[in-house]
């Protein structure tokens, strides 16, 4: 599903990323761990096409089969709302709107039929036990419950992976396992790949890998 070589990247004379390369199947859950500054966030910006590495003959990125560094930007853009989804640490909804529009947005950005959109935005609120939620705003909800609405917003298009940096940074212990259970049964039922950067041990020990980072490669 993800095959990449030779990552690296600087900012100024500082090496943040220094020659990383892994592979993930489809339907793996990888986790990815590390100090803080080891270089996480910029190695899951980098696989999420957020950001680009340092450009060189043997850097490789390839998606679900798509040589991604070779795109350009409005290439790019279409091919990161069909086929990536995120999910942050803080939700990153959108506060002027519903949860139901929120989970819709990347669907009417795809183009996609709106009544359509709507239907299955309901059906994956409903699985993720958020329905009594669907006209609630962001400030409306709880922690956990935001999460999930992100959750859903990021699962809409059928992305072929998950990229979710600290999801579960800022929930209690119980919203924190919740949603962590909920990644893989999304795993189990619809094979869904997540590579998820966490301080969670237990999530990470639950993952199918955990890669450590350190100083900007793997250990
Ligand atoms: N835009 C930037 N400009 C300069 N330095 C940066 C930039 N982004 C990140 N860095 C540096 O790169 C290093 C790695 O940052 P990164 O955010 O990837 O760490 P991380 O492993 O995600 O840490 P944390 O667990 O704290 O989130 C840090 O030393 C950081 O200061
Ligand atoms: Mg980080």
């Amino acid at each position: 599903m993800i095959k990449a070589k030779h990552l690296s990247k600087q900012f100024g004379d500082l090496t943040v990323l220094n020659d990383v390369s892994l592979q993930i199947k489809k339907g793996e859950i990888v986790a990815i761990v590390g100090a803080s500054g080891a270089g996480k966030t910029t190695l899951l910006q980098i696989l999420g096409t957020l950001d680009t590495p340092l450009k060189n003959a043997t850097a490789e990125l390839l998606i679900d089969e798509t040589d991604v560094l070779k795109l350009k930007d409005k290439e790019l853009a279409v091919f990161r709302n069909k086929k990536l989804g995120f999910i942050f640490q803080f939700h990153q909804l959108l506060p002027e709107f519903s949860a139901l529009e929120n989970v819709c947005i990347p669907a009417y950005i795809a183009n996609r039929n709106k009544s359509e959109a709507e239907k299955e935005a309901k059906e994956l609120l409903a699985y993720l036990g958020l329905s009594h939620r669907i006209n609630h705003f962001p400030s409306e909800m709880s922690g956990g419950e935001q999460q999930r609405v992100a959750v859903a917003r990021a699962l809409i298009n059928k992305p072929a992976v998950i990229f979710a940096d600290e999801p579960s940074g800022n929930l209690d212990t119980q919203s924190a396992e919740n949603l962590h259970d909920l990644f893989f049964q999304l795993r189990d039922k619809f094979g869904q790949t997540f590579v998820i950067v966490t301080h969670n041990e237990e999530l990470a020990n639950l993952a199918d890998r955990k890669l450590v980072m350190s100083d900007g490669k793997f250990l």
